[in-house]
């Protein structure tokens, strides 16, 4: 038997949650961890944490407590919360789930090691002090459930724009971009082990900045950067915030064959009251301009969004401008959800709650299905185009049948039995569904 202990990790939450988990991968891994799937094998199980909306910390409470039972067959057995939930609840986490070991917050992570020898022998430990430096920016991740084609690179952390709504700076902690060396390095890295695409990570990377000496650096001139170190790798962001998108920005990208074509937007409402009600620091006005310099300088632009319907005092026609804004952008994609109200933040402070569950409910069902709508006119309108496909699976449904993206970040599906995982091929989009664009082959490129 081999006396290597295991670790289990178990990721909730936006994509800045599973990079940390590949951070906190790395760091066990020098400590000596194996990495398992196996969770009846772990000898330490972690489970990354969301605190955005009620149902994703439910849904983890619920699912922590099937790790009693592990323990209960296996005493050694160690249970840390990692994450946005460990920040938010603290030691109360340990107080109300007993058989929790560690609650570590995520400016803590390098602190692990050091927690695990201690709370050996069943001490309750946590740790959730924020930093205002922390980047991990010396730490190489461990990439978990990489397809060795595509990795996120977190290039800062924390949040200080306090939407009313918004829990994350208050579990991530203030804003702090990461060293444009060590980001440079981690994307080299990548390049030579084979990646094809990096995605440049942060709660709202347009505000990413760096001075040093006469070194300079904003967003635009990071991303650069970034897509200069290969023709062959694409380059994408998540998440922008409407009111800093530069037109240096989009200038930047609508020049760099290498930056993909396609923009997150999050635009929460399309009224301008409720917008102000959520401290966004835009108008729907200011928010439509900044779409319009995007289409003019980038024709074929990508656009999606996030969406919250039945947030503090929404009337009917506070959310008929969302609807019509989401008519006039026309989005090819959006995440959207119902307003769950966050302990502590402003909006929990200031305003009521008060859009009932059930009117909550039929507003998002109304923007679902119009959404439905635009994606699939979107798809529409791409049939008979040839796109510029990065391979990166093989269907599911079919072995004969592989997959990508478009530059556009747009799901295409096509026969194949020749192109490689990795490799940039132009398909014909022949047909679509509202979620997919299919197509065929018409030439493979490298
Ligand atoms: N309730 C509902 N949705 C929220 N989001 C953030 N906070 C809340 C909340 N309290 C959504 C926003 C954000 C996305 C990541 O989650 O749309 O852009
Ligand atoms: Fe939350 Fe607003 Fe920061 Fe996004 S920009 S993480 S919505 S506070």
């Amino acid at each position: 038997m081999s006396s290597t202990k295991k670790l289990y990790i178990e990721t909730y939450g936006c994509q800045m949650n599973f990079s940390d988990s590949e951070v906190v991968a790395s760091i066990l891994t020098k400590e000596g961890y194996q990495l398992t799937e196996d969770i009846k094998a772990a000898d330490l199980i972690f489970v990354n944490t969301c605190s955005i909306r009620d149902n994703a910390e439910k849904r983890v409470i619920n699912r922590i407590q099937e790790f009693k039972h592990l323990k209960s067959l296996k005493p050694s057995l160690q249970v840390g919360i990692l994450g946005c939930m460990a920040e938010r609840l603290k030691e109360n986490l340990l107080q109300d789930q007993k058989f929790v070991d560690l609650v570590v917050g995520p400016d803590a992570y390098r602190d692990i090691p050091r927690m695990l020898n201690e709370s050996m022998g069943s001490r309750q430990m946590a740790n959730t002090i924020l930093s205002e430096e922390e980047t991990y920016a010396d730490i190489a991740p461990v990439r978990l459930d990489s397809n060795g084609i595509s990795a996120f690179i977190s290039i800062m952390r924390g949040c200080d724009n306090y939407c009313a709504y918004c829990v994350v700076p208050f579990t991530r902690g203030h804003e702090r971009s990461r060293h444009p060396r060590s980001i440079l390095n981690e994307a080299k890295d990548l390049v030579s082990k084979g990646y094809r695409e990096v995605t440049l990570l942060g709660q709202n990377v347009n505000s990413y900045h760096w001075e040093e000496g006469d070194l300079k650096v904003n967003f635009a001139s990071l991303m650069k950067m970034v897509a200069d170190l290969s023709p062959l790798l694409r380059v994408r962001f998540s998440t922008s915030h409407p009111k800093d998108i530069s037109d240096e920005l989009i200038e930047m990208i609508a020049v760099t064959p290498n930056i993909c074509n396609s923009f997150h937007l999050p635009v929460q409402s399309g009224s301008s009251s409720t917008l102000k009600r959520m401290k966004r620091n835009y108008t729907r006005e200011m928010y439509l301009e900044r779409i319009t310099k995007i289409k003019s300088l980038i024709p074929d632009c990508g656009l999606s969004t996030d969406i919250i319907v039945g947030y503090c005092g929404e009337t009917d026609e506070e959310h008929g401008e969302t609807v019509s804004l989401m008519q006039e952008v026309g989005y090819d994609f959006a995440f959207m959800f119902k307003y769950s109200e966050r302990p502590d933040t402003l909006a929990a402070k200031k305003y009521a709650d008060d859009v009932p569950e059930e009117v909550k409910g039929k507003r998002l069902d109304e923007i679902i299905k119009l959404q439905q709508q635009n994606s699939h006119q979107s798809n529409l309108k791409d049939v008979g185009k040839t796109f510029t496909v990065l391979v990166d699976s093989v269907s599911k449904r079919s072995k004969t049948q592989m997959s990508g993206r478009t530059d556009q970040n747009k799901v295409m599906v096509f026969d194949s039995l020749e192109a490689r995982l990795g490799q940039y091929v132009q398909v014909k989009c022949t047909h679509c569904t509202a979620a997919t664009l299919l197509g065929e082959i018409v030439n493979y490129l490298e």
